[in-house]
């Protein structure tokens, strides 16, 4: 959905009395819909009063022309290839900030201060460790399960732990929650991690950051002491960030769903985590890895160019093209700067793999079809590969996406929720199915 320069101007002005006439030529009657303005971006018509005007409900499926909400949290401008959250430019947040006051900033509308930063820090570390009962709940998978299978499943199963943070009506409950939430999905990817490769769990430590942290329960042994890279620490770090909030995405549009029949935060979160999974979202990385193991070797890329473009073949080129960003995905600006950082900090640049991704990355964007459609690299083209290079399974790359992107998932419930007019979610549809029929008796149907 591309930005219209006409209208994404400054709307400081009052436009309280715009409109748009709507007139149906079938049968004469017009309509006046009430034009509304953000503070920036594309202006939206109020169609509430639609169809009890004009007997009309409007028809957009995918969602790609429809606001879902008014929000405050994150701004993208996709034709310009801008990300900003409460008004900070993406790209200064994720190398000048890090990853807890990019959580502070999304859940309390502005940085931190130094005394708010370390208060704010230290509430989080009072929260990272898992009710000690949780480990036998891991105890229920094969090993073998995939690791979003079990994350899915232990974030549901919070609530059953947690009873003194799931009434949405108390605000401090929604705080809890929302703490609760960033502080103890580090803890919970890396228990997923562990039981996967049948080592012990690591409890968190207070005396490391959040990423550090992280780190250590994910890769650290008890037979041996661990410390984790600076360059991968940093990487990581902008990895979360950019991954912290993007809009109204499809699972942060299946948390505000899920959350506006009333649902408890972790089951809302739960079914954010799900929407995530898929392959057109954020399963995209592990799918851009996978993608480039199958392709074996660099000739082969005019091969799944071409299958890419084959609209007979559903193979679509993981790792590019993005709903909105009809420009370069400014995050993947940010990660591919840091990319070559990483790779030359492990001594992997010069791996096939690597060499394959630069390949593929070269000729998508110099073919005419990609060029065409706008289809650049987007976050996941850039952070599977820099996950792989990590040390991380592909199997994990989108459980650390769901990380990261639970405070943006918990920022935007809590929106809804604290906002009074928000209403149960429940989109109408174009009905064509079978008109009204008597019910036929079993013995009175063909055989
Ligand atoms: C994320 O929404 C978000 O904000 C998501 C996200 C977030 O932070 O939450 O940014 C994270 O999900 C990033 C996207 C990760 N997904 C992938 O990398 C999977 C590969 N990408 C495609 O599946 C696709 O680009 C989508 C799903 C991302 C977008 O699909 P759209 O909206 O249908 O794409 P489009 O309308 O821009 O497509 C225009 C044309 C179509 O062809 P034509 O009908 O014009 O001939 O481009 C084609 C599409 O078929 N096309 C592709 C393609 N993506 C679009 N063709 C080949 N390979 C692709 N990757």
């Amino acid at each position: 959905m591309s930005e219209d320069p006409s209208h994404s101007q400054d709307h400081s002005q009052d436009h309280s009395q715009d409109f748009v006439t709507l007139k149906d030529e079938r049968s004469g009657k017009s309509t006046r819909l009430p034009v509304l303005y953000g503070s920036q971006g594309s202006p939206v018509l109020d169609i509430a009063t639609l169809h009890a005007e004009f007997g009309y409900y409007t028809f957009d499926p995918g969602y790609g022309a429809t606001g879902s909400c008014a929000s405050a949290i994150t701004f993208i401008n996709g034709s310009e290839g801008v990300l900003m959250h409460r008004g900070y430019d993406i790209s200064e947040l994720a190398e000048q900030s890090d990853y807890l006051e990019v959580c502070y900033l999304l859940l309390n509308a502005d940085l931190p201060n130094k005394t708010q930063k370390d208060e704010f820090f230290q509430t989080i570390r009072n929260h990272t460790m898992l009710h000690d009962q949780m480990q036998y709940f891991f105890r229920g998978f094969r090993r073998d399960a995939h690791p979003m299978a079990i994350m899915v499943a232990v974030v549901g199963a919070l609530s059953a732990f947690y009873h003194d943070s799931l009434d949405i009506q108390d605000e401090e409950q929604r705080k809890l929650a929302s703490i609760r939430m960033v502080a103890k999905m580090p803890t919970i990817a890396a228990q997923v991690y562990k039981y996967a490769i049948g080592q012990p769990f690591v409890s968190p430590r207070n005396d490391l950051g959040y990423v550090e942290n992280f780190l250590n329960m994910t890769f650290s042994v008890p037979a041996e002491a661990y410390h984790a890279d600076p360059a991968v620490v940093r990487a990581l770090e902008q990895i979360f960030i950019l991954h912290a909030d993007h809009e109204q995405n499809a699972s942060t549009s299946t948390v505000r769903l899920a959350g506006s029949s009333g649902a408890n935060p972790f089951a809302c979160i739960a079914a954010g985590i799900s929407s995530l999974w898929g392959p057109a979202h954020g399963g995209a990385n592990e799918a851009v890895l996978n993608m480039l193991e199958d392709m074996e070797e660099t000739s082969r890329i005019p091969e799944f160019l071409a299958r890419a473009k084959d609209k007979d073949d559903p193979f679509r080129l993981m790792g590019f093209g993005h709903r909105v960003y009809k420009n370069y995905d400014p995050r993947a600006a940010v990660l591919r700067k840091c990319l070559e950082s990483v790779l030359i900090s492990k001594g992997v640049e010069r791996e096939p793999l690597f060499e394959r991704a630069r390949a593929l990355e070269k000729a998508a964007l110099e073919d005419a079809y990609f060029v065409e459609r706008k289809l650049f690299p987007n976050v996941d083209f850039y952070s599977g590969i820099l996950l792989r290079a990590m040390g991380f399974p592909t199997s994990m790359f989108t459980v650390l996406f769901a990380l990261a992107r639970t405070v943006g998932w918990v920022a935007q419930w809590r929106e809804m929720v604290e906002d009074p007019s928000s209403r149960i979610g429940r989109p109408r549809q174009l009905y064509r199915g079978r008109t009204k029929r008597p019910f036929v008796p079993l013995e009175q149907r063909k055989s």
